[in-house]
């Protein structure tokens, strides 16, 4: 069987690894720098939680042998027909791009790599990276040359959290090679390793491009419905409604308004367009809007419970979105900055964090003890633990701020609770 080095086990890294390791056509290898994760990974073991049939599949890669993890990325290449590379690259606060993992990954790849292999891209990548920057690095580490002595592909990882393992035989794999050759091998593996449809496309940068063009059509669109709430707001219209009666007919895709974009996918993918020079336009001002929704949700509480100095708020959700543990970018952070400004006590409530987690985020984390003290609260994430959230145990509560449109609005009335969404009064 052929070997393939998986290099990143994290929420993506880890359900794609095992996977391939259960296709029946390839041992593989999960490298990664963390100790833990590749401790627990070769226990069989899997440290990303809500990911279904994962647990399943990575004990039984486990079991049978067709798994193990190390944190020798080097000697792991060295040893592999095809490495995947999927480690995240980020936006640093200046909106400038931050490479230190994959760079110090490719240092590896580098290092490792023997003739023949196949290096393929996952991690979404601004255009021209993939070339450019780490097959040119690979080249100068190893002595190896591209399109001859090694293989480079790009194919993006457009999978969803919460159902990656689904999503990664369901959507059509989107793939590419620095030369034809190239393109046939990255097509052989995918067929192999994920059984899905394949689409190629002409070269690595236009499937660079695919990905963060998708992230951006998401990032302006939901831009549009928000922008669109807060002028329904003003007229007193119910944009929940305007949604469902716009969108019965093919031409009107109309996304959700919300209290912000989270993520480190949607709002940070921007950034890798407006870095390589795309003119102030549409997916600047996106950005824009997007960010301001907490302002605006901060100034819809202080409209109904004035002067916000020492009032005590509860946001529901500190992760980005619901059910997945992970805080970049998460708009309750923008939110509780906004509130602290104003003079707020803020306490915010997530299942999925301990206290100490919570804390980190320099805001207080809630306990039993606060609730009577609570004045107003703001659902951020709609973890499933919140559909039947008690807001009968806030006696003090005047005011609900659903940032996601997804309350029972009358519910809250009857309790006596003024009830506000995102575009719905
Ligand atoms: N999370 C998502 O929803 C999502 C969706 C689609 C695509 N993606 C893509 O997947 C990439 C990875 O995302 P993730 O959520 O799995 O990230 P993650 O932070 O959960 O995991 C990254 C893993 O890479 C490891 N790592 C970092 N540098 C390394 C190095 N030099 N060598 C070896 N291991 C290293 C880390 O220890 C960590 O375990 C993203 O950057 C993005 O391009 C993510």
């Amino acid at each position: 069987m052929e070997t393939v080095t998986v290099v990143g086990l994290g929420k993506i890294g880890l359900p794609l690894a095992a996977v391939i390791a259960n296709s029946g056509y390839f041992n593989v290898i999960g490298a990664d720098r963390n100790e833990k994760v590749v401790e627990t990974a070769n226990k069989g073991i899997s440290h990303i939680q809500n990911e279904p049939g994962l647990e399943e599949l990575l004990y039984n890669a486990w079991k049978t042998g067709t798994f193990r993890a190390t944190t020798d990325t080097a000697k792991a290449v060295s040893q592999s027909d095809v490495v995947v590379v999927i480690v995240p690259v980020l936006v640093k606060e200046d909106g400038k791009i931050n490479y230190e993992f994959i760079d110090a990954a490719v240092e590896d790849i580098g290092k490792g790599i023997r003739k023949g292999t196949l290096v393929i891209f996952e991690t979404t990548l601004p255009a021209g990276d993939t070339r450019n920057r780490f097959g040119k690095r690979i080249e100068e580490i190893s002595g190896l040359q591209l399109g001859t002595d090694f293989h480079l592909g790009y194919s993006p990882e457009r999978v969803y959290s919460n159902r990656i393992i689904q999503d990664l035989s369901n959507y059509p794999k989107i793939v590419s090679g620095d030369n034809e050759k190239s393109l046939e091998l990255v097509k052989s593996f995918y067929k192999r390793a994920l059984n899905c449809d394949i689409l190629p496309v002409s070269n690595l940068e236009t499937a660079e491009f695919t990905k963060v063009a998708e992230s951006v059509y998401r990032d302006v669109n939901i831009a549009l419905a928000n922008e669109l709430a807060v002028f329904a707001d003003s007229l007193g219209v119910n944009m929940k409604e305007v949604i469902h009666a716009a969108n019965s007919q093919p031409f009107s895709h109309l996304h959700y308004p919300g209290v912000g974009v989270g993520g480190h996918c949607i709002p940070v993918y921007p950034y890798f367009f407006i870095n390589k020079g795309l003119k102030k336009g549409l997916v600047h001002l996106s950005r824009e809007v997007n960010d301001h929704m907490a302002k605006y949700a901060v100034d819809q509480v202080e409209r109904i419970l004035g002067s916000l100095q020492d009032q005590n708020i509860l946001i529901l959700g500190l992760s980005f979105r619901e059910n997945v543990k992970e805080t970049t970018k998460s708009s309750a952070l923008l939110l509780a900055d906004k509130l602290k400004q104003r003079g707020a006590i803020v306490y915010v409530d997530d299942p999925l964090y301990s206290s100490e987690e919570i804390a980190a985020f320099q805001v207080l984390p809630y306990s039993e003890a606060i609730r009577e003290k609570i004045d107003a609260i703001i659902l951020q994430a709609f973890h499933d633990q919140y559909k039947n959230f008690p807001f009968d145990h806030f006696p003090n509560c005047r005011m609900v701020l659903d940032g996601r449109n997804q309350l029972d609005k009358k519910k809250i009335e009857d309790l006596g609770m003024k009830y506000r969404g995102i575009g719905v009064q």
